[in-house]
């Protein structure tokens, strides 16, 4: 075990839940909580800020060099991040933000800089970290392992309500094409691809309420704790 206790890796496509899940699971355990995907989004909200090409190879790696993250425990067990000293917060969570952010993780060396500074904040464990390769690649030898997903239409449909009853009017068809280009890009990229561990549990969460979700989640952790 690690000084401060286990590293829960929850991976899975877009949509699933992870990070409410991870959230509360962490919450229980008084463990921390991190999002990787939130230091892929802050990479990509600079690449687009100093109007960089996201394929630009060179250039999206010397922005990943250039970041400093910090983190701040949060009551509800999240950490707070900040970026060169300022907290995005939802910016980070703009549609265009979390595409750009899928564009410029298909850079190795850029995910390379990332890795090493998520690898620092999860080392000593106590904490759940979500994304798409904690499991497989960033903590390979992570002491609980869960692999997240449901069908592209259910996760369609949820964005789909959330953004209706944020008062908008979403185009259920155009987003379920931007999920599965999201899924399409994330799962065949040439580094860390979107895939379970093969020591993962995999949990289908299309029939589940998030409740649900966290009960399986919770279950298994307890299983392997005792
Ligand atoms: O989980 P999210 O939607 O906030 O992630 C945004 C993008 O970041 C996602 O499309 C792929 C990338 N990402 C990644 O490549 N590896 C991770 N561990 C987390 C996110």
């Amino acid at each position: 075990m690690r000084m401060n206790g286990m590293l829960i890796a929850i991976d899975g496509t877009a949509g699933t839940g992870k990070s409410s899940v991870g959230k509360a699971v962490a919450a229980k355990l008084g463990y921390g909580f991190l999002s990787t995907g939130e230091m892929y989004r802050a990479l990509a909200y600079k690449v687009f800020e100093k109007h960089i090409e996201p394929e630009d190879h060179d250039a999206v790696l010397a922005a990943a060099r250039q970041l400093h993250f910090t983190f701040v425990r949060q009551p509800d067990a999240s950490l707070k991040m900040y970026v060169d000293g300022e907290h995005l917060g939802a910016k980070l969570h703009l549609e265009e933000v979390g595409n750009v952010a899928s564009r410029v993780s298909t850079n190795g060396e850029a995910r390379r800089v990332l890795m090493e500074k998520m690898r620092d904040v999860g080392e000593d464990g106590g904490i759940v970290m979500e994304g798409r390769d904690v499991g497989t690649v960033i903590f390979p030898d992570a002491e609980i392992k869960f692999y997240l997903d449901a069908s592209a239409e259910e996760r369609a449909n949820r964005r789909f309500k959330q953004l209706q009853q944020a008062g908008e009017h979403p185009n259920y068809q155009q987003i379920l094409s931007l999920i599965q280009q999201r899924d399409y890009r994330d799962s065949h990229r040439a580094v860390a691809p979107l895939k379970p561990a093969k020591d993962a549990i995999i949990i289908d969460t299309s029939a589940l309420n998030l409740q649900q979700v966290i009960d399986a989640v919770w279950e298994k952790i307890q299983h392997y704790a005792s």
